[in-house]
């Protein structure tokens, strides 16, 4: 089977993408599969909350989106469970010129292509607006999890993003399919149970059993350049994620979590995301 590319994807800003991006590659890792995150936002949230500093990077996703002759291999940052290509706010200046470079929204495609047999999965995080970028994570991915907090305007702008995921699979992505949707930020009001209503409503068995509650854990990580499973491996963030990448192994149809598995990985000391450039 080839390598799922998982985009973590949609255009309403705040909901979870980048979270559920960074642990959720990280818990596939800790289930000892070779996996490959790929930051697509030029706010660098993504690579930030693997520990890389955006100063020390050298060459980004910016460059191989920009550059044709550039190798993914380039720039890879190798970590110890998982690896990286990071971004950087000149993505932002890359989104611009894509306008007029032909094809340019199938370059991340194409780049991640060669790559795409060294990994389990790749990961996609994306921005918070639909352009040349969130189009360059749709012509690469396989697979779409779409996070959606609980708020009441969760559903609104799903539609607009769905639209777009049409237009990608009429033209230059026909395979593209909605492994899920995730509801995030949940706590105990009755707007969460609401949003969860609604969500079934509208998608029914797609959305993931696993809800991501809020907790002050899983916030706090990304400041620390820590996953949920180096910052607090026993909290209920680190159980939520674990739970949703259960689900996603199993709807990929590539086994289940085993608990074991993740508790002794988290408990390693030095594993701990990324540990800089290759090159
Ligand atoms: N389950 C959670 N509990 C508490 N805080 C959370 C949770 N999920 C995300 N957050 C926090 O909410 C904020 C937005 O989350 P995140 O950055 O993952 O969203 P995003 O969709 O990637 O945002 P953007 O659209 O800006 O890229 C961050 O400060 C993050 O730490
Ligand atoms: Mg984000």
């Amino acid at each position: 089977m080839k390598c799922p590319v998982i985009a973590v994807t949609n255009q309403k800003g705040g909901v979870g993408k980048t979270t559920t991006a960074i642990n959720l590659a990280q818990a596939l890792a800790l289930q000892d599969l070779k996996v490959l995150l790929v930051d697509l936002d030029p706010q660098g949230n993504a690579t930030q909350g693997v520990g890389v500093h955006l100063e020390s990077i050298r060459e980004s996703v910016g460059e191989l989106i920009r550059d044709r002759t550039m190798s993914a291999e380039r720039v890879i940052y190798k970590g110890d469970s998982l690896d990286l290509i990071a971004a950087t706010p000149m993505l932002s200046r890359v989104e611009r010129e894509m306008v007029s470079i032909t094809n340019s929204e199938l370059r991340l495609a194409q780049r991640l292509a060669t790559v795409r047999s060294n990994y389990s999965v790749i990961v996609i995080d994306t921005p918070p607006t639909i352009g040349p970028l969130m189009n360059s994570a749709l012509n690469a991915a396989s697979h779409l999890v779409i996070p959606v907090d609980s708020s009441y305007f969760a559903l609104m702008g799903i539609k607009e993003l769905l639209s777009e995921v049409e237009a990608i699979k009429d033209g230059t992505n026909p395979s593209l399919a909605v492994l899920g949707y995730l509801l995030t930020l949940a706590d105990p009001t009755n707007i969460t149970g609401q949003a969860f209503d609604s969500l079934m409503g509208n998608f029914g068995e797609q959305v993931f059993e696993t809800r991501i509650r809020r907790s002050v854990k899983l916030r706090e990580a990304p400041a620390l350049g820590k996953t949920i499973f180096h910052h607090a491996p026993e909290s209920a963030g680190a159980r939520d994620y674990l739970s949703l990448t259960n689900e996603v192994m199993s709807r990929l149809g590539i086994g289940e979590v085993s608990r074991e598995l993740a508790d002794n990985q988290a408990r390693r000391p030095t594993l701990s995301v990324v540990n800089g450039g290759v090159l």
